[in-house]
């Protein structure tokens, strides 16, 4: 195992109810700005209840809302300008992962005097944030209880990750009814971007974290027993909680703490989308299946029989190639069951910018649980189409 330095500092108000918890904010200040999407939170309700509890607590709130699904840097700049403005004392998200993400950034770039996209090219650029706080309306990213924030630059068709222990947010209130309301769509990619946080993390090439691949099937065995319940029941509460904590749990740093490896699927759909502006969950699913078949060879062979046979409970007597063919298969059924895209076509990509893509990923990917180079890569892209 290797070594590591762990560090889940965000808070964590779940269950029913828990949005009175947002009165904490007060600790912080009594300014606050609000960010939010597309106005899902005006109709489920959700805007009204927080509105109220910081209105009874005193704190004033100014908003930012119209953050788009793959949020962008003007909005980030536009947030941060009104934090100065205002002298705003936290930010508060209430959404999905593109919410959160912005809001993040909005808290980083409001202490920064340079370019808001400089924080997004190196994480390590942040060294002040305001506070943090998130009200999750959305099982999938994670964002809730981690230090990542996505942000894309249309423009240049760009769409990045980075990261900060500056911006993990100080709490957040996850209730499951919150979840309700997302659509079947959302909900099955939200299952799938949690599990192939999972899939990023356990096809790893560090053989001794045991208990890490145990911790990552149990995550991984949860959506596959929920993620369809909460598609057939949207208000079955077990089916919502089990999801939205899987979500947290899959990327907050348990599971890759002592086996940590560099992302693969991620930042090849993270290219889809800078181009075509897709929902990062469809992106995933139609790759992940694809890249398993690419990487499955004899040297990562166990690795996938483990899956299939932990995961996917395959006879562990069959020959291992057929397991980790059947667990492979059993991955793109899944996903397909849940309605989500199966070919880059479905969400409506040619082969025109594959290419660049593959470019730009080109050199990145040396030290990933099996090392690809642009050519692989475009490889996997064009099998995807
Ligand atoms: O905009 P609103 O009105 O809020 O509607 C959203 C949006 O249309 C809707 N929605 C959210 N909660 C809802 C709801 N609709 C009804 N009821 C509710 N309770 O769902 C749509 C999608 O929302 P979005 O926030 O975009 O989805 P998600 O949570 O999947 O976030 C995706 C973004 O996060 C990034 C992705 O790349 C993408 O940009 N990621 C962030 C990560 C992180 N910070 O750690 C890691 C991930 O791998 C991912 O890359
Ligand atoms: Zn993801």
């Amino acid at each position: 195992m290797q070594n590591f330095n762990y560090s889940i500092p965000t808070k964590i108000y779940f269950g029913k109810g828990q949005i009175k918890k947002l009165a904490k904010v007060s600790r912080y200040g009594n300014k606050a700005l609000l960010v939010y999407g597309g106005g899902s939170i005006k109709g489920n309700g959700i805007y009204d209840k927080a509105a109220a509890v910081l209105r009874e607590s005193g704190i004033s709130f100014f908003e930012l809302s119209g953050v788009d699904p793959n949020p962008r840097i003007e909005t980030v700049a536009l947030g941060a300008a009104l934090c100065r403005e205002k002298e705003i004392d936290a930010v508060i998200a209430i959404g999905g992962g593109s919410t959160i993400d912005c809001a993040k950034m909005i808290a980083a770039a409001a202490k920064y005097e340079g370019e808001p996209w400089d924080l997004v090219l190196d994480g390590g650029k942040i060294k002040e944030a305001l506070p943090i706080v998130c009200v999750l309306t959305l099982a999938a990213t994670g964002s809730e209880m981690d230090g990542f924030a996505v942000i894309s630059d249309m423009d240049k068709n760009d769409k990045l990750d980075t990261a900060s222990e500056l911006i993990k947010p100080a709490f957040s209130i996850l209730d499951p009814k919150f979840t309700y309301s997302v659509s079947k769509k959302q909900t099955a990619a939200g299952t799938a971007d949690i599990m192939s946080h999972v899939f990023e993390v356990y096809f790893t090439r560090e053989k001794d974290a045991y208990l890490q691949a145990r911790m990552c099937e149990a995550v991984l065995k949860t959506c596959i027993k929920y993620g369809p319940v909460a598609m057939e029941q949207p208000d079955d509460y077990e089916a919502r909680a089990n999801l939205m904590w899987a979500s947290s749990l899959a990327i907050n740093g348990l599971l890759s703490y002592g086996s940590d490896v560099p992302w693969c699927v991620h930042p090849m759909e993270h290219e889809l989308s800078a181009f075509y502006d897709i929902t990062h969950g469809d992106g995933l699913a139609i790759l992940t299946p694809v890249w398993m078949e690419y990487v499955l060879s004899e040297d990562t062979l166990d690795k996938f029989v483990e899956f299939g046979v932990n995961v996917w409970d395959i006879d562990s007597e069959k020959e291992p190639m057929e397991i980790a063919k059947m667990a492979i298969d059993r991955t793109r059924t899944f996903f397909d069951q849940l309605g989500l895209p199966k070919t880059l076509a479905d969400v409506g990509i040619d082969d025109k910018n594959l290419a660049k893509m593959a470019e730009k990923l080109d050199g990145l990917f040396t030290d990933t649980y099996v090392p690809l180079t642009g050519s692989q890569i475009l490889e996997i892209y064009r099998r995807a189409l």
